[in-house]
């Protein structure tokens, strides 16, 4: 699939815009449009019915270690600035940039790719910010500028033929910088701390600093004592959480993939240290099975757990769950979800002081001075069992996922180009969005065949039971029954109701499947309870 025909799909049809486009747009910010704001909301609400308010308490789940409890939270964005330094985010949540002395352009250091070429005796390393499919006419185009050769010269120029990344070159004098004309432009890699800062109340003084959140997590963490005073949840249970959060990142590309504001979807599941590592392998199954059963399957989603040296040294797993996403070189894969086994860190970080990452067993960061670097609240963290009267940190799996992600991966699953017939039975070309039906943004679509012969009272009167029913539908008098088809599977619509010549003689209606093409009649009075099944069972 090519991207640039779903991005043009999304903007058509109501999907996505970019955020203030009339002023030329804000980069890395995204508006969600009619279609979009109801298809991101109905994966919000899978998310939160399947984790949350449709979890069973009572039943061991495949692969659960014994019965837990679920309860959600719905903290602000803003929060205490301690917060982030316990977290680590105040020192260490940083991307690398490099800036070009020529272009005045900013770059994140570990995303700039390009290649190796050589001519004249010379071999230079031409670094490329293009799209990836166009990535090798880029670096080409602009190694004949830099040569000073026609393009029917491109023969003289001699590649190596990977692309590489920033970090994997060591002589930075021999780098063409994606927008330079000359070399060794880029300067050293500097951090750059990606949270958003904020000024609380009217003094706007260095101690009313704020930081709009990077992450959702935070607030479970400091809530855990009142979710465990206000509710009866016993360990083990997850509080779940979903919002915005905000980075200030580098480089925000790809769609909605990489964005400066957007949503997540977190948990934090607090058990007993003992049968951590069971849990977090419970929740990288449960996850991953979300997806799937979501229709994200086949070869573009993996689960991939990390190698020892990408784990944090006091998480005993973390798993991504991954997409193929069709921007990404073929091969590579981009992270919808990560599952990680982050111990008793965030807690103790919270109760204790900033921990230092580096230690093991993991111990209180210290400043100059001897004392914490970053003070913790000084509350009690930990957990009493009442059977036993044992006191201990709970320890803590987190599967975070981001909905914009989901919802681009889900789009980019959806889109299919097939053929299906006219009025006249001659195939056509058709977009159509395969959209899961729990995910479709509308779930079926009614028209009466013609604007005349009491049709459309007949089509309405359905539409109107749909709606009470609180099912999400779509009514449409207007064009040929076939452009309307092909509007509704160009939206991912999974059913159309059409009201023709036989409902005024039988009370029946055709339903016809987006998928398969399939039609069938049902009786117009049974459109609720069909509709209704259909979507839930699928
Ligand atoms: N609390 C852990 C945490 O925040 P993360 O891997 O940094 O972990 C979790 O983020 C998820 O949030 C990612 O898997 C992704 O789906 C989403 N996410 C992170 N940064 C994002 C960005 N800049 N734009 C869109 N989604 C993002």
């Amino acid at each position: 699939m090519e991207m640039e025909k779903l991005v043009s799909l999304c903007r058509r049809r109501g999907f996505l815009f970019q955020s203030s486009e009339i002023y030329g747009g804000l980069n890395g910010f995204w508006d969600y449009g009619p279609l979009g704001v109801e298809l991101k909301r109905n994966i919000k609400e899978a998310w939160w019915r399947d984790m949350v308010t449709g979890h069973d308490d009572l039943t061991v789940h495949d692969g659960a270690p014994s019965t837990y409890e679920m309860a959600g939270l719905d903290c602000t964005i803003i929060m205490h600035p301690q917060v982030w330094k316990c977290s680590g985010h105040y020192d260490l949540f940083h991307d690398h940039m490099v800036d070009c002395r020529e272009t005045n352009r900013r770059y994140r250091f570990d995303q700039v790719r390009g290649r190796w070429v050589e001519a004249k005796g010379e071999r230079i390393f031409v670094a490329t910010k293009a799209e990836v499919e166009e990535e090798v006419a880029d670096t080409q185009r602009r190694a004949l500028k830099y040569f000073n050769l026609r393009a029917k010269d491109a023969d003289r120029l001699s590649w190596d033929d990977q692309f590489c990344t920033l970090p994997e070159v060591d002589s930075p004098e021999q780098v063409l910088a994606p927008d330079a004309k000359t070399l060794n432009t880029l300067t050293p890699p500097r951090e750059f701390n990606l949270m958003f800062k904020t000024t609380v109340g009217a003094l706007g003084g260095e101690e009313d600093t704020a930081f709009l959140r990077p992450e959702t997590a935070q607030g479970i963490f400091v809530n855990f004592k009142n979710v465990l005073d206000s509710t009866r949840v016993r360990i083990p249970f997850g509080v779940a959480q979903m919002g915005k959060s905000f980075r200030n990142e580098i480089t925000p590309r790809n769609f909605t993939f990489r964005s400066r504001e957007f949503e997540q979807m977190e948990i934090e599941f607090f058990c007993r240290p003992d049968n951590s590592r069971a849990w977090y392998q419970y929740w990288r199954d449960r996850r991953m099975r979300w997806y799937t059963d979501l229709g994200l399957a086949g070869e573009r989603l993996q689960l991939r757990e990390h190698d020892v040296e990408e784990l944090s040294h006091y998480s005993t797993g973390t798993a991504d769950i991954e997409y193929a996403f069709p921007f990404l070189p073929a091969g590579e894969y981009g992270e919808l979800e990560g599952i990680a086994h982050r111990g008793d860190f965030d807690l103790r970080s919270h109760m204790e002081g900033k921990l230092d990452e580096k230690t093991r067993p993991l111990e209180v960061q210290l400043g100059d001075d001897g004392k914490p670097k970053w003070r913790g609240s000084g509350k009690d963290l930990t957990y009493r069992d009442e059977l036993t009267g044992e006191k201990f940190t709970p320890h803590v799996i987190e599967p975070s996922a981001g909905s914009d992600r989901a919802t681009l991966a889900f789009l980019c699953e959806a889109y299919h180009e097939d053929e299906a017939p006219d009025e006249k039975g001659k195939m056509q070309k058709r977009t159509v969005m395969k959209f899961h039906p729990r995910l479709a943004p509308i779930k079926a679509a009614i028209f009466p065949l013609v604007k005349k012969d009491g049709m459309p009272e007949v089509a309405q009167r359905i539409y109107r039971d749909l709606i009470q029913a609180q099912i999400h539908v779509f009514y449409d008098e207007k064009g040929a029954v076939g452009r309307r088809y092909r509007r509704q599977d160009e939206v991912g619509t999974p059913y159309c109701i059409t009201v023709d010549g036989e409902t005024l003689k039988d009370g029946s209606v055709t339903i016809r499947d987006r998928d398969s093409l399939e039609q069938w009649r049902v009786k117009a009075d049974d459109c609720v309870e069909e509709i209704r099944r259909r979507v839930e069972l699928a």
